[in-house]
């Protein structure tokens, strides 16, 4: 069983180290090796994140083109950053991160990095009405500039048409990793993503799928790649607390209840869920299992007196504004039995050294794993991007504001594990820091009306 890391020793390793340091890939690396194991299974998993990190490139640029932004566009001095929109500035580490934008060193300007410094004029219409309608007419023309970039967003584009296509034939290969759901999760995310082709920057963009599909998509991540690692973090959770009473925040599915009541022997568990058409598909998944109980509640209306030894909020956080988190963890920390605690999954961008840190801690260092991390954290920067974005979500998850609001209602972070093994996603312990709570953070860029001030 792999143990849990101690939160405070990956900070200080991963302080020690700079992400810089830990992650010296070379994108000749990342090409060579993707390219030399394409042809297995894993491998074809690596091919479809180079292309979608091609794809998110696209997006970066069209971005760009329909919002206007200038080549150099933008003075950190002459803008601080706690004015821009909070979407602005998680875009514009997206596009720094997959390699479109990059920070003058000599004028502190945010510019186009290199290989993008000369685009025509014309590269910005054209771009546009290739992401409106792309063809391989068009990807052929773009990638006269573009190295190959522009047949990556066809490829992803075609993969996702053909995901929701019941007649799947065509795309050697590929068809079958998509009829066995093998890249299910994969391609639900790259249909997501693909929204922020819609991205102006003053407005949000209006979902074009149900709530429930977001739900849906958690799912496939769960059976895809966070089940094992569930089950572990439980079981060295039993090993020093018992686990008796168990509420789950926006518990959708009810597949880490499932798990749960395999895994660990409970009294009872109670899963809130604001959605009532998930609510009462869960409520008939659990109708003869007297010991768990499904609401459809917002957890932000429960005021009981109950006390849990583990609450789990699992993908749910960016639901919550910043001061409606802050309100949460308030409840959470009264809810908590002295020894209970916290169980937090969640995506967070920005974190690299930590994640580095984790991975050389677990072992899961090769140099294939460390490409998948590279692959998993520029698309991780997208979806920070997609949840300030949309509509349905309030917040992209920031991990220092995290830490913060953590803080000032009186928790602490424990230890972190691995969710998934391309640490896309973190299981966090948190308790009851039983030291004074000192309740004065100040969160930046939230509407809810505190001072801007960052930990
Ligand atoms: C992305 S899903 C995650 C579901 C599940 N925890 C998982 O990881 O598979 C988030 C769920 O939280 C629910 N939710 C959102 N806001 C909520 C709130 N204020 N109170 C309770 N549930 C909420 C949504 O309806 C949705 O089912």
């Amino acid at each position: 069983m792999q143990p849990m890391i101690p939160y405070a020793e990956i900070r200080k390793f991963a302080s020690a180290n700079s992400a810089n340091k830990l992650d010296k890939i070379s994108s000749f690396t990342v090409s060579l090796t993707t390219s030399l194991f394409s042809y297995t299974k894993p491998g074809k998993k690596l091919l479809f994140y180079n292309r979608l990190n091609g794809f998110l490139k696209i997006l970066s640029l069209h971005i760009i083109a329909r919002n206007g932004l200038q080549l150099s566009y933008r003075t950190p001095a002459a803008s601080p950053e706690t004015n821009l929109p909070r979407v602005l500035r998680s875009f514009e580490r997206m596009a720094e991160h997959s390699g479109i934008l990059q920070t003058d060193k000599t004028t502190n300007h945010i510019c186009f990095s290199k290989e993008y410094k000369e685009l025509p004029s014309k590269f910005f219409d054209d771009i546009q009405d290739f992401v409106k309608a792309p063809n391989k007419e068009k990807a052929d023309r773009l990638d006269a500039i573009l190295d190959g970039i522009a047949q990556d967003y066809l490829f992803i584009h075609n993969l996702t048409l053909l995901y929701n296509d019941k007649r799947v034939k065509s795309m050697a290969g590929w068809a079958n990793l998509i009829k066995k759901g093998h890249l299910s999760y994969e391609i639900r995310l790259a249909e997501t993503l693909s929204e922020l082709a819609q991205l102006s920057f003053s407005d949000k963009i209006v979902s074009s799928f149900e709530e429930s599909y977001y739900t849906r998509s958690g799912r496939d991540a769960f059976r895809q790649l966070i089940e094992p690692n569930f089950k572990e973090a439980l079981k060295s959770l039993c090993v020093t607390t018992p686990v008796r009473n168990v509420l789950d925040i926006g518990c959708g599915f009810g597949d880490y209840i499932e798990t749960l009541r395999h895994t660990v022997e409970t009294d009872s568990i109670t899963g809130l869920d604001i959605n009532p058409e998930v609510v009462d598909i869960t409520q008939s998944r659990f109708d003869k299992q007297p010991e768990i109980e499904i609401l459809c509640e917002n957890a932000l209306n429960i005021s009981d007196n109950e006390s849990y030894d583990l609450i789990l909020a699992n993908f749910v956080l960016f639901y919550f504004t910043l001061s409606e988190q802050k309100e949460l963890f308030r409840k959470i920390r009264s809810w908590l039995s002295p020894h209970g605690t916290f169980l937090v999954c969640q995506y967070f961008p920005d974190i690299e050294n930590m994640k580095n840190a984790l991975a050389m801690a677990h072992d899961d260092n090769s140099i294939f794993e460390r490409i998948e991390r590279h692959y998993a954290n520029t698309t991780l920067y997208a979806n920070a991007v997609w949840n300030d974005a949309l509509d349905l979500f309030a917040t992209s998850e920031q991990w220092h504001e995290f830490v913060a609001l953590l803080e000032s209602e009186g928790l602490k972070i424990e230890s972190l594990r691995k969710a998934d093994r391309f640490y896309y996603s973190l299981f966090i312990t948190i308790r009851r820091d039983d030291e004074e709570a000192p309740n004065s953070y100040a969160i930046a860029g939230d509407e809810g009306g505190y001072t801007a001030e960052e930990n």
